[in-house]
This record gives structure tokens, sequence and C-alpha cells, in this order.
């Protein structure tokens, strides 16, 4: 008998294994009473808040956990401290489901890599893939099943904070770095206990926040919204996106997270995404206060309706769902689809299968800052810098200098390298740039500090020691920018130039004439012209993580040459905003002989440094753009090519870049659209013929119908180093 029992339980798993997700999932739902469907789509903070308090059920989440009532618990972490939560759910619930631990792993869990803004500086996006994959591989050691990233708002406003989290203002560049994380985080096998779930955010639009001020309202037309905010998302999705959370914002007029327009008609019904949707932090309760929902009951029947899946601490679902169905105000079908959308990724994710695979407390103690992810950090980091000026070749500096000033409030800043959203970052593995330079140089090296001034303060007391001791060196690196704080979530500024005194103390510095090197560390463009105009050498970091200081001195020593682009446009001021380099043309372009154009009275109309501008300690020269056709039918390709050649004295790497213009369509056009790129490495000397295909996808655009086609007509196409620096060629589509 025991025999029979024991061969109808084997041949009931493998019929389950051989079941496909939809049959297990929908098996799953078919046991769900209404109250257990609902707790799939609750989630709550089972650790700190990452966004304003809300007013949690009283029980705890332990023991909604036991009733079966959360399905997803963020901000909690750790193999030991999951698998003890995991336990209850698994163990001590009538369905035993398992949950999803989600945490925020923007750019690293322990160990940080650069800013999500930086790491698009590397215009490299198998580099980025690898960096994810690192995340994933450390996050899930540490109980994580799911992270909410990649971030992929498009960012034309440096103002808002958050544009650090991002890949900058250009949809290509940006759905090519939304793809990469994608790849890395959830790698080829979603099920794979070093593999997280991703989720893109934040659907959609919030980079267009008015005056560049979070949480702000969005209003712009359905055109420029599919053309540039909504491409990455829909790279992503097709890249095979487990989740996608919606946003705070409004745009023209319905808040994303009750817009069905974004949540069903395009994410479900237009790109297929059969993932789930999480809201934003209260996002679903904040429908009241944007005036769309009365109250939280209603905040809850629209947000469902709309399609969010999950909501993240708002309360409404936990509170009200089961009465909008009891009443017939929500099916129990719109409900059913929510759940299943939930299980399929658990499913996917395996944890029907081992809940508790994330949560073996060896393998976090193995990997959390384990070598290859330090290292892996430092390579990302060498990458991120982008080397704005350099004047008679300051840099790199030779390793034998007798005397060398580190000044600022940032040069031996432990904290500040990590950034915004750093997660479980901590201060004490970061090295500082002036630990980077020291652990860099030999005992023949004198390397001294002065901090100068705070970052904020404005106390100048500071600058005497600093000038003194700039006076008594070699050379002076001044290491100046924001703090971490100031960039990320609800740390918009309206006035982006260096903070406190800092310029003031650049300024102290340069008076001494003695050579100076500007070190940037920021998470957005700032206006510095004054620097750019007078200092010699300036190098932008971002905030580049655990290793930065170690990164830094490679690049001001010369052990690698910096190869970073800017990922968005620097203005020279904060009125030029939004500045862009794609932006169209207006009737009146800007001519300085007519008066009635486009400009300011007061500024010259270009950036301070344009998108994809970078140097390197090379110098590299295009020539022979040719095409290998000037005419196409609407459905042929293209093959551009240049030659580029290494034309200085050491060894690099060079971004090339192909823009295109279409320049008469039925819509306006922008001025420029990245369309291609290649990071290429050549030798000093060494020449290399760079190949572009453009292909019809490339051309397309949304016609005055909305139709996403190719036009004939006529087409300019830009290849150089950066957005302005090109040659340009031309071709035309006929019919
Ligand atoms: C609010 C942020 O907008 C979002 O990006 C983040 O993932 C959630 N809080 C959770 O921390």
């Amino acid at each position: 008998m025991k025999k029979i029992l024991l061969f109808i339980f084997i041949c009931s798993i493998s019929f389950a294994q051989k079941k496909t997700i939809e049959q297990r999932v929908d098996s799953v739902l078919a046991l769900m009473n209404l109250e257990e469907k609902i707790g799939q789509l609750v989630q709550y903070s089972g650790g700190w808040d990452t966004g304003t308090q809300t007013s949690r059920p009283r029980e705890g989440h332990i023991e909604l956990i036991r009733k079966g009532k959360i399905g997803s618990l963020l901000n909690v972490f750790g193999a030991e401290e999951t698998k003890k939560i995991q336990k209850v759910a698994v163990e001590e619930s009538r369905l035993k489901i398992p949950l999803i631990f989600g945490l925020d792993v923007i750019h690293g869990f322990r160990a940080t890599f650069p800013i999500p803004l930086a790491e698009a500086s590397s215009w490299n996006p198998s580099l980025v893939e690898k960096s994810a994959r690192w995340q994933a591989i450390e996050a899930s050691s540490a109980g994580i099943h799911w992270t909410f990233n990649p971030m992929v708002d498009i960012a034309r406003d440096p103002r808002w904070g958050r544009i650090m989290e991002g890949s900058g203002e250009d949809p290509y560049l940006g759905s090519l770095m939304a793809v990469a994380r994608v790849k890395g985080y959830q790698g080829n096998d979603l099920s794979a206990n070093n593999t997280i779930a991703a989720c893109i955010k934040h659907f959609a639009g919030y980079g267009g926040a008015e005056g560049g001020r979070d949480y702000n309202t969005v209003d712009f037309s359905e055109r420029t919204f599919r053309e540039v905010y909504l491409r990455p998302f829909q790279a992503a999705v097709n890249a095979g996106a487990a989740t996608l959370m919606a946003s705070f914002n409004e745009v023209g007029g319905v808040p994303s997270s009750g817009s069905n327009f974004l949540q069903t008609k395009i994410l479900r019904k237009e790109w297929k995404f059969d993932g789930f949707v999480v809201s934003d932090w209260n996002s679903v309760g904040e429908l009241i206060p944007h005036g769309v929902a009365k109250d939280l009951k209603q905040a809850a029947e629209l947000g469902i309706k709309a399609g969010v899946d999950m909501d993240m601490e708002a309360n409404a679902y936990y509170n009200h769902l089961s009465e909008l169905v009891n009443e017939g105000k929500v099916s129990q079908k719109i409900i059913d689809e929510s759940v299943r959308r939930i299980l399929r990724i658990k499913f996917r994710l395996g944890l029907f299968d081992d809940p508790y695979k994330y949560c073996e407390a060896e393998r976090e103690k193995n990997t959390v800052m384990s070598k290859q992810i330090v290292q892996a950090t430092l390579q990302s980091a060498r990458e991120a810098m982008v080397l704005l000026k350099n004047k008679n070749n300051l840099l790199p500096l030779k390793k034998d200098l007798k005397k060398i000033a580190v000044i600022g409030p940032l040069a031996n800043s432990k904290d500040d390298p990590l950034g915004g959203w750093s997660q479980q970052g901590n201060a004490n593995d970061v090295v500082t740039v002036l630990e980077g330079i020291k652990n860099k140089l030999g005992k023949s090296t004198e390397v001294n500090y002065e901090e100068g001034c705070t970052i904020l303060g404005e106390e100048k007391n500071g600058f005497t020691k600093a000038v003194e001791l700039a006076n008594a060196s070699d050379v002076a690196i001044v290491v100046v920018g924001e703090s971490r704080n100031m960039a990320g979530e609800a740390s918009s500024r309206a006035k982006i130039d260096l903070p406190g005194i800092q310029e003031d103390l650049v300024q102290s510095i340069q008076k001494t004439g003695k050579p100076v090197v500007v070190i940037l560390m920021n998470g957005r463009p700032l206006t510095i012209p004054w620097i750019q105009e007078n200092v010699s050498a300036v190098i932008e970091t971002w905030y580049l993580g655990i290793q930065a200081g170690n990164a830094i001195a490679d690049v001001l020593f010369g052990d690698y040459n910096p190869s970073g682009k800017l990922p968005v446009t620097f203005p020279r001021y904060v009125g030029q905003i939004p500045i862009y380099y794609n932006h169209k043309n207006t009737g009146r372009p800007y001519n300085p002989n007519d008066h009635y154009t486009s400009y300011y009275q007061d500024l010259e109309n270009t950036p301070l440094y344009p998108f994809g501008f970078g140097l390197s300690y090379t110098t590299f020269t295009y020539s022979n753009l040719s095409l290998n056709k000037n005419k196409i039918k609407k459905n042929e390709s293209l093959k551009v090519s240049v030659n580029v050649k290494n034309s200085g004295s050491v060894d690099g790497a060079e971004v090339v870049q192909l823009y295109i213009r279409d320049l008469v369509g039925s819509v306006t056009r922008p001025v420029k659209e990245l369309k291609d790129f290649s990071k290429i490495f050549l030798k000093a000397g060494e020449t290399k013929k760079v190949e572009f295909t453009i292909t019809p996808e490339k051309l397309k655009f949304y016609d005055i119908n909305m139709r996403f086609v190719v036009e004939p007509g006529d087409f300019k196409v830009f290849v150089g180093t950066n957005s302005e620096d090109v040659k340009e060629a031309s071709f035309s589509v006929v019919d």
C-alpha cells in the first residue's frame, strides 16, 4: 500500500513539473479564497521606510503573512532574516504561497558600483550588464528576489535629483542601458538562484516633472511621450523585464497609478507585457491628493482597474478591495488577473519549487563584498569617468612629483562616493580620493590634504591653509561637488552650480598659479562655466562607489585612459533648462544676424558640454565617412562607414557616435537623433574602420497620424566624437 501511495505521489510531482507555469498558476488560483487573493496584491515594508510613513495594519507583517494577507515585503534582506520570514509564509499560512522580497538595489547591494548615470557615461552596455549581473549575484545571496531597478526614466532636466538614477537624456542610449540592466539582473534563467527579477520604473514620464521638481506634474504630447519617454520601457519589456513600477506623477491629467491608458492599453495590449505592475510607495493612496479619488476606497478601485497589480504601502487594496468586490464595483476577474500575474513571476523565479533558495547564509558570507565584486566595481568606476578639459595635456600627472596638494570637502569623504540609493553600501568600504592617490604613489611623493571648506557652509577660514598647501606643492587636485544626499529622490535643486563657497575655493587655489585639476563628484550636470573657462583640467567622476579613489587615481596618473562620454547635456546656466541635444529646430532657429530668432539675449545658445562629449589622453581623427548607397527604399538598410585613427601617442578607447536627421517630415523631427554607437579600442597610431547599419527601424517615427513608419525624403547622417563634433553625409529614402 505504502509503495502504491509513493508511486502516486511521485507521478503527481513529475506531472506538476511537466505542467506549464500557466497551468500551475491556475491550479494555485483555484485554491485561493478572495482574502488570500487580495493578500497577494499587498506589499508592506518589513524594515525601514522609503517614502512617507503610512499607517499599516496593527497586527504587524508576520501575523499578516501567517494569515496569507501579504504577498510581498520590501526593505528586508539577509539570508537568515528572509528565511525566517519566508518560513512563516510557506509553513504556517494556509496555502503556503512564497513571498517575494523586493529591495532597491540601484547600483549595488553592499558592494557599491557607480551611480547609474555614471555607468551610462561608459557607453558600454556590456559592462553595465556585467555590473547588474554582479549586483544580482550579491543581492540574491542576501535573500533578495527582486530589485526595484532599472530606473529607465529619461531626464532632460538636471534640477531633477533623480537624474542620477537613470541613464540621461537620450532614448536610444537609455534603451540600451535599460536592456543591459534587465539582462544583467535576470540572466538567462530567472529561476537560477543568483538571478533576480528586474522592475523597470517609473512608468511613466516621471523624468518630465515640471521645473525639475520631484513628484511634480508632467504634461507632454503623446508623440513625445512615445518617442522619448516610453522607449526605454518598451525596449526593456521586449527584453523580458519581469515587473514594472507605476510612477507618482500624472501625465496630462491622469496620475500613472490610476492610468488605464498606461498600465493596460500601452503596457499590456500594445506591448504584451505579462509580468506584474507594482505601485510606487503609496502612489495609489496619492490618487487622493492628486484629486482623482475622494478616498482610499476609490483610489483602490482606480488603481486595480487601471492595472496596478500590487499596492506598495498604501493600504488601499488591503483595506478596500474585498469590499469593492462584494459591492460589485471590482470584478473577481480583475482580481484574478492581477493575482495571476504575480504568481506567474513567483513561479518564474522558482520560488514555488524552492522558497529558500536565496537563503543560504554560507553563500551570502562568501558572496557579499567578495574580491571579484569589488574588482568589478573598480572597472565600472574607471569607465564611468568623463574627462571634460585637459589644457596642454596637464593630465596624466607624473608619478614622481615631489608634492601633491589634495584639497576640497569631497577629497577625503568616505560617505559621498557611495552616491544616493546606496542600499547597504558602507562608508568604511570606500576608498577616498586622497586614499586612492596615496595608494598609487611611492614614498618619494608627499601627498597632503586640506579640506578648505565644507560642501554647503559659508566659512572661508580654511582657505588660507588650502592656499598655502597649494603654493607649497607641484599640483593641486581640488575635489568639489555635491554631497550624496543632494541628488536622488526628493533632492531637486533650483540652482545647480557648485554648492556653498566651493567655487570660491577653486578660484583661490587657481590664483596661486599652480597647475589645478578639478575633480567633480556630483549626481547631476552642474553649471560650472568659470571652472571650464579657467581651470586646466576637469574630470567628471559622478559618484563612483566603493573604489572611487583608486579609479580616480588610475585616471589622474595615466594608468587608465578616460573614455567616458556624457549621457546628458551640461547647461551653462540654469535658465537654459531644458537643454538637450535632440531638440527641434523651431521656425526661427538661432541666427546671429537676425534679431527675430530663438536665443537668449544674455547667454550663448550652446551648452557648456554637449551630449556625448568626453576627452581622452589621446586624440582620434575621423576620415572617409561613406555610405554604401545614397538612395534606399523604405524597407531597405544602408551601411555607413568611417575610419577612426588614434592620432595621439597613447592607447585609448573612443565612442564613435552616429546621429541622423530627417530633414522634412509630416511632423517636425529633432535636429539630431542618436541611432547607433560603437566603443572601440585603438592602440596609438592604429586606424579602424567602423561600420554601422541604418535599418528601417532606426528611421521610423510617429507620423502625423501616429503611425510608426519610415517616411520617404532626405536625411542627414552625422558621425563623430560627440553630438556636435561630427562629419556629415546625406541619403534619401524613396517610396
Ligand atoms: C519610492 C521610489 O520612488 C521608488 O523608486 C522606490 O523603488 C520605492 N520608493 C521603494 O523604495
